[in-house]
């Protein structure tokens, strides 16, 4: 198994393959594990800004990612709630997107984003579609706006590649 793993590239999941191994020692669950992944379009890993989502297929300029999924809630209800996982849709409304299934709210923030979401024309979806060409192992990122990042991500400093890039 883990040549098969080195033989496709994916060392990543190497990691996968141990790490399951701790826990289930049966070959054919961890083989199943693996390959569940090997089959995702998109992964969670380790990022320069916490985890972060990442191709697994390649993606093409206007392809759809994925979508933002949560509960739907006033925004007077994300303000008392609060965190980071609020998608504001409009004025009145925002999903919160704190789930683990919704594995949209891993994409972090970039400067030069290679995605972008896409608001429904009735306000109640979001969905996240590639800005250009995004090939295996690269990091899907989005712009955050104005807001969150002034907010958030610039007082701590922007940890995109932009920003982190050698001058
Ligand atoms: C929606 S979450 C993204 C996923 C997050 N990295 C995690 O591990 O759960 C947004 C948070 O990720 C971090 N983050 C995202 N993009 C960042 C960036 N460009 N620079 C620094 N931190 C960032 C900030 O802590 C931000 O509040
Ligand atoms: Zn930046």
């Amino acid at each position: 198994m883990y040549a098969l793993l080195l033989a496709t590239a994916r060392t990543d999941l190497i990691d996968t393959f141990y790490q399951s191994s701790l826990h289930k020692p049966d070959l054919s669950v961890q083989i199943i594990l693996v390959y569940s992944e090997l089959m995702k379009d998109i992964l969670v890993k380790r990022s320069s800004a916490g985890l972060g989502l990442f191709a697994n297929k390649l993606f093409k300029k206007g392809d759809e990612i994925t979508e933002y999924i949560g509960e739907t809630i006033t925004t007077d209800e994300g303000n008392r709630r609060g965190g980071k996982y609020l998608f504001e849709l409009n004025g009145n409304w925002m999903i919160d997107g704190k789930d683990r299934s919704n594995i949209a709210r891993y994409a972090n923030h970039s400067c030069r984003p290679n995605a972008s979401p896409v608001l429904s024309d009735d306000e109640t979806q979001v969905k996240i579609f590639a800005k250009k060409t995004i090939t295996v192992g690269e990091e899907i990122t989005i712009n955050y706006g104005p807001e969150y990042f002034n907010m958030v991500i610039q007082p701590a400093g922007c940890l995109c590649e932009k920003c982190t890039a050698k001058k």
